[in-house]
């Protein structure tokens, strides 16, 4: 029996995500700029404005015979601006926070928000891309559906003018494109 989407129904459904994630990034970034004591569309517009982008990654994670031998993602922080998650309720995600790792709840119906490097940058440090890992599941299959909202790749990305000064508060990060940071941090080079 076929019970799946057929494409066009997959289309619709995908677009129709697309646009509330985008409405939900807006949100989002809006509240980040106001913590940040910036104007609403402070870091949206840093980020290409209109032509921010979401990429959608599917991860998959089969059931491992012995989940204490491996892991579904190694830690790392993700390079885009916001991830935002939704698992499919198996358990797994982790976060480390004050030197632990932490398990993520899986809350029906919620959307997991990670701030990413580049929000890092722009803020310069402010807010802090979150270190995370995935462990696997003897019994069940785990599966998650992330959206990495990004800046266009030649867009040129580095610490907030409004938040740098050379005395108080120099930058910590240097300025570059998002498609430098990400050759970079893909083939493990200083930034
Ligand atoms: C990722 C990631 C976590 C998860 O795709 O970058 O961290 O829960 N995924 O699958
Ligand atoms: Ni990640």
């Amino acid at each position: 029996k076929f019970y799946g989407f057929t494409p066009q129904q997959c289309r619709e459904v995908t677009e129709e995500y697309n646009k509330e994630i985008l409405k939900l990034t807006d949100k989002i970034l809006e509240l980040l700029s106001e913590g940040l004591g910036l104007e609403p569309n402070t870091l949206k517009s840093s980020l290409g404005g209109e032509d921010i982008e979401a990429e959608m990654k599917i991860n998959h994670y089969p059931p491992c015979p012995q989940p204490e031998l491996a892991l579904g993602v190694e830690p790392h922080t993700d390079m885009c601006a916001l991830t935002l998650l939704v698992p499919n309720g198996v358990a797994g995600l982790q976060v480390w926070k004050d030197g632990n790792w932490v398990a993520v709840d899986c809350l029906p119906g919620a959307i997991l928000v990670h701030v990413g490097d580049q929000i890092e940058v722009l803020s310069n440090g402010k807010y802090t891309g979150v270190l995370h890992r995935t462990l696997v599941n003897k019994e069940r299959t785990r599966m998650s559906w992330a959206v990495f909202i990004a800046p266009p790749h030649d867009k040129v990305i580095g610490p907030l003018t409004q938040l740098v000064d050379d005395d108080q508060s120099p930058p910590k990060y240097s300025t570059k494109t998002f498609a430098d940071y990400r050759y970079r941090k893909i083939n493990k080079l200083p930034q």
